[in-house]
Order: C-alpha cells, then structure tokens, then sequence
C-alpha cells in the first residue's frame, strides 16, 4: 500500500516514539584532586532547589557533609539524596529560632541558595522575596559567625541596564532597582542588598564571596515556575504553542549548569579570589542568544510542530519593563577558571532532553 508523504510522516512520528540518539554532553569534571573542599561540613541553604541540589552533589564528591536548610517551598524533597553525609533541616532562613536550633553545628563554609526565584513568584511575594535575601541573610550570618559564606546574588543587580555586557562594577542604583521591581522592594532591590550585608561582614574580617549568576539552566529546573527554557521544552514536546513574552528579541545568556558549577568551584577554591574587593563574580555564557533563537532551538532540538505566539510582556507582568539585553562580562572570574567553552542552548536542551528521558518524536526526511 502507497502512503500519501504526509500521512507517512504522521504514522512515523506517532507510532515509532523513540529517544532520539543524542551525544549526552560530556559533564564538566569538576577538580577532585587537592580539594580544599574535601570532607568539610558544609551549610547549604536552599540545598533542594535547583542549583543548590547540584551543588549538593559536587559536595558529596567532595565528601563533604552537607547540612541543608530549605523551606522546600520551590525545591522538591525529591532533590535531595538519602545519604549518609546528607542533613536536610526542613524550615525558613527568616525563622531565627529555627537556625538557632542548629547552632552548634562547626561548618567550614556556608553555600547560600535560600531565595525567591522566578519572575512570576518574586513579583507575587515581593515581601517575602525581599525579606528572605536581607533578613534570611542577616540571620544565617549572624548565628553561623565569621564562618566562609558564599552568597548566591543575581545577574539581576544590574537592572535595565543595556550598555553592553555586564562588568561587576556596572550595579545600578537604588533607584534604578527599586523602579526595576515596580516600584517596590523585591527580588533586585532585596539582591543588591543582601550583596551589601555581605559586603560589610568582610569589610569586618570575614571570608566572603558574593556569585551573581546569569540565567543557569539545566536539568532539575522546573517549568512550573515559568523559568524558560523548561517551560519552552514543555510547550514543545506538548505541541502546544510556544509563548514568548514581548517581540522575542531581547538577549540573555544561558549558561549551561555544570559548567557554571566548574566556574564556581574553581573560585570557591581559591583563596585570592575570596580578597575584599576581589570577592564579586559574574559567572555565565558571556555570549547572547535571544528568545526567538531559544524558541528555534527548542522546535528543532525536540522536531516539534509547535507554533510561536507573541504575547505582550505588559498581559504578563503588569508594571515591570523586561531588560533587553543582559549578558556578562566574564573577564574578572576567567582570572580563576580560565577560557571557559560553554555549551550552547542546542547542546543545553538535548542534554536536558536526555537527562529527564522526554521522549521527542523521531526527524523524518523523505
Ligand atoms: N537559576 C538561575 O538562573 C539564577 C540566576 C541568578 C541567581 N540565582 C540565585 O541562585 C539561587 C538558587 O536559585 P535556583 O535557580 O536554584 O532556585 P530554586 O527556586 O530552585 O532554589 C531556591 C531554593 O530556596 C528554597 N527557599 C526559598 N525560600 C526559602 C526560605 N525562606 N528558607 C529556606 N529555603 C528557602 C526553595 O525551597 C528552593 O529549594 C538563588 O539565590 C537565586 O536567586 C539563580
């Protein structure tokens, strides 16, 4: 029987589902050897999430023990690991009695997560999101003294702006963040601060790094937060259509989240980088890519027959301006981790395509 090209395509792709035969991504090999880390007792707030569960698992290469504070209010219990190095205290950095319970605990150094994250949720809570990086800060560092602490800031402090690529001094005012977060105290505006209570207990003495991520993706990062490259693969692999917000063209850096994890342990692990004034990184794909080029990338990395709808930013988040373009500068942490080859967003989706076994429908080219 003779099979009209179409209805071939659809049979194939409907009824013959497989993994397609990608090359996994080698992960970077984050350095074992001489690691200062090694068998330390860790504190890792926000250890569930997405980032913090990663870094969970470096650490127990490490052979670390690792104690976690997470609310587990965006961090599934599912990332965290039974293990015998593995402590998950379940409660909110902002209740102090609560951090006060684990007190006596030595640790060697604290990785700190804790934190709203997501457009969507910080602009919902924009309290609870500002109150967690300033006063959930000031706890875990006033009870957990003068112990190493590496504070997880944001691209984010660098507000609107659009001068080009990112460089540490480049943080915008206060007034720009706070009209950044509408108008009010929030994830920005909470960022920066919570980067200046850092900033002051090393001018004191203490060891202090402050990260500022650029938009890490990766396996482990729910969509159902509105991050976008997850919920770009979900929209996809649904064939629903794929909503970008605005006209698609602003520029982010999506960096890939192994690679930043090699990025970050070869800082943590260097003493001149922790030096008061050394101690800010950006760390992320210093290369742009723009929404409609993600949106591409995922139709063709999962063949899928998805449409791209255009929805204005302002049906989506009322009363905030999206930054067009925001990329980093990346020349102050290559010091420590050297040239750096990021995987690109192609790469990035069929890693996480792989990892999370979605199944996409097999390419056909008759
Ligand atoms: N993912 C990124 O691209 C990105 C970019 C810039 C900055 N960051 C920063 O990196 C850190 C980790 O981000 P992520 O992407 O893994 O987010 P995530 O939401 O997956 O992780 C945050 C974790 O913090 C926990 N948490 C929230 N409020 C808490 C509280 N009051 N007490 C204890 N735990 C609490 C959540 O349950 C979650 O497990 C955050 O500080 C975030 O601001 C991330």
């Amino acid at each position: 029987m003779i099979f009209p090209l179409k209805l071939i395509n659809s049979i194939i792709q409907f009824k013959d589902y497989h993994f397609l035969n990608f090359n996994i991504l080698k992960t970077t090999t984050i350095a074992m050897n001489n690691s200062k880390l090694n068998g330390k007792v860790i504190l890792l707030t926000g250890g569930a999430g997405f980032i913090g569960s990663h870094i969970l698992e470096v650490l127990l290469e490490k052979e670390c023990i690792v104690h976690i504070i997470d609310s587990l209010k965006t961090g599934p219990i599912e990332n965290i690991p039974e293990h015998p190095n593995v402590h998950l205290h379940v409660g909110s950095v902002l209740d102090f009695n609560f951090l006060q319970s684990i007190k006596y605990i030595r640790f060697d150094m604290i990785f700190h997560l804790a934190s709203v994250v997501g457009m969507k949720l910080a602009l919902k809570h924009k309290n609870l999101t500002y109150e967690t990086a300033t006063q959930g800060t000031k706890n875990v560092l006033s009870i957990f003294k003068n112990i190493p602490a590496v504070l997880f800031s944001s691209s984010s402090v660098y507000g609107l702006t659009t001068r080009g690529a990112c460089k540490e001094n480049d943080i915008a005012s206060d007034e720009e963040l706070l009209e950044f977060d509408g108008g009010e105290t929030g994830y920005s505006y909470g960022k920066k601060k919570m980067e200046e209570i850092g900033l002051a207990e090393a001018s004191k003495g203490r060891k202090v790094l402050i990260i500022r991520p650029f938009n890490i993706v990766g396996t482990k990062q729910l969509h159902k937060f509105g991050m976008v490259v997850p919920r770009f693969i979900k929209q996809a692999t649904e064939n629903n259509k794929i909503q970008i917000y605005d006209d698609g063209k602003q520029v982010r850096s999506f960096s890939e989240v192994h690679t930043f994890l090699y990025c970050l342990f070869k800082i943590v692990e260097n003493d001149a980088a922790w030096k008061n004034g050394e101690n800010i990184f950006n760390i992320g794909y210093p290369r742009g890519c723009s929404i409609n080029e993600l949106a591409a990338a995922v139709i063709n990395e999962t063949n899928s027959e998805a449409s791209i709808e255009h929805i204005p930013y302002d049906a989506v988040f009322p009363n905030h301006t999206d930054v067009k373009y925001r990329v980093p500068n990346t020349a102050h942490g290559e010091k420590y981790y050297g040239t750096i080859k990021w995987p690109t967003i192609n790469d990035i989706i069929r890693q996480i395509l792989i990892s999370e076994k979605i199944q996409v429908p097999c390419k056909v080219n008759l």
